[in-house]
């Protein structure tokens, strides 16, 4: 997918961006996304699997993305598509709009559950692919969630919870894709399909440009997460480009940072998402998935197609070893709810993450030539950020003796007794 970068094109407008990736991203490791709209009350998908381990054929037509349901409903012959016919006997999308109460939501008890994993950086939608936009946007016309269904800015709620709570907030925004926008028809197979599918004309860059330059200057965020490219028309240095929103935005956050699905324009770091894009994982990067195969809250989902405490302890490490962040996804509820499988992995996480955090927050990836990796046990590697610690993560009982080759030495460790589920920590001795 043409959504992950390999190499930098950087064009002239955009080139004066760069500059050193700011301490606090890499040292966070972890964030917490959050994907809610008036998808979460369908919310409905087939669990496939996970992205970048599928036949994209396949994928559309039976996308497990929960979020995507206004796309799959529209592909005739979709499972999805007779859902939505049984269900709610064909109803038109925008249903799911009133539908939508939020009437549980208190941001402050997410934002509880969120610090308590040790994210540093949170994330939630602002605008998803179906258009939806969960502030009281410019140019909405009353689709959004401030007139309609919740009646609430959840964005600014958000905001304000992670700023009581001292996380930093950062906002996800579909450039790409807004299906309300235009009248393309549903994405339904291959892979570039993504790209051709989506609005590019001034029109809809002047919207985008107005909506982004509205959560700028309304919640400072400090982290831009756009989503699968920048409208073409607002690409070219202008006053309402893409660039004079990359101007607004680190002269408000100078340390804030940006991803890399706003086009060929600039990024500061690469992202991949659950199996795809390993591509972008070098020099600053983050992974991103959900706790089950969908990041939009979905039913059919249970323990078998999600990960479980130690499982996300696991995936997360693996990240951290090898230099990446881990932007971790929860889909809420309509009632605004974090289900109790998805709390219970934050929670197990959190808890693990609060033991350990010294081989994790703020650490680097321990070089190979000093450790390598290994799966039995399974074993993974970070360093502190002076160099003089590495902490071997292992996953094996208590009372297990392993044996861990470091610059060549082999050191014998036993396994210490823990209280918390997941890996064990040791910190072997670097040099004789
Ligand atoms: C993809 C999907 C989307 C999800 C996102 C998260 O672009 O289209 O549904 O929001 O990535 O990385």
């Amino acid at each position: 997918m043409a959504m992950f970068k390999t190499d930098p094109v950087r064009p002239p407008a955009y080139a004066g961006f760069e500059k050193p990736t700011p301490a606090w991203f890499e040292d966070a490791k972890l964030g917490i996304f959050v994907h809610w709209g008036p998808y979460s009350v369908p919310a409905w998908a087939e669990p496939i699997g996970a992205l970048g381990t599928i036949d994209p054929e396949y994928w559309n037509i039976h996308n497990p993305y929960a979020e995507w349901y206004y796309n799959t409903v529209r592909i005739e012959g979709s499972p999805a598509h007779q859902h939505q016919q049984e269900a709610f006997g064909g109803a038109d999308y925008d249903e799911f709009i009133d539908l939508w109460k939020a009437e549980n939501f208190d941001a402050d008890a997410v934002m509880a559950l969120v610090k308590q994993t040790g994210a540093g950086y949170f994330v939630p939608t602002t605008k998803h692919h179906d258009g939806v936009t969960l502030w009281d946007a410019p140019g909405t016309d009353g689709r959004n969630t401030v007139a309609r269904g919740p009646k609430r800015d959840l964005v600014g709620e958000f905001h304000d919870a992670a700023e009581r709570a001292g996380v930093r907030f950062g906002v996800y925004y579909s450039g790409g894709l807004d299906w309300h926008f235009s009248d393309l028809p549903p994405i339904t197979g291959k892979d570039d399909d993504i790209m051709v599918s989506r609005p590019v004309g001034k029109d809809y860059a002047d919207y985008a440009f107005d909506h982004v330059a509205d959560l700028i200057e309304k919640y400072d965020p400090e982290v831009l997460w756009g989503d699968i490219e920048w409208p073409d028309a607002g690409k070219p240095d202008g006053p309402k480009s893409m660039a004079e929103l990359f101007r607004r935005f680190y002269a408000s956050r100078p340390e804030g940072v940006a991803n890399d699905r706003w086009g060929e324009t600039h990024w500061d770091y690469g992202t991949s998402e659950y199996e795809l894009g390993a591509s972008s994982e070098h020099g600053t990067w983050e992974n991103n998935r959900g706790v089950g195969f969908s990041f939009g809250h979905n039913r059919l989902e249970d323990e078998s197609n999600s990960l479980d405490g130690p499982g996300a302890i696991r995936y997360f490490v693996d990240v951290v070893s090898r230099g990446g962040n881990l932007l971790l996804n929860i889909g809420l509820t309509a009632s605004g709810e974090v289900t109790p499988l998805q709390r219970r992995v934050l929670t197990e996480l959190g808890a693990w993450n609060s033991a350990h955090g010294d081989a994790i927050f703020g650490s680097r990836a321990l070089p190979e030539s000093v450790a390598a990796p290994s799966e039995s046990p399974w074993t993974r590697w970070t360093a502190s950020a002076d160099g003089t610690t590495a902490y071997a993560i292992v996953d094996a009982p208590a009372g297990t003796v392993v044996t861990l080759e470091v610059n060549g030495a082999t050191r014998e460790v036993t396994l210490p007794e823990r209280d918390e589920v997941g890996p064990a920590v040791v910190a072997p001795p670097l040099s004789a």
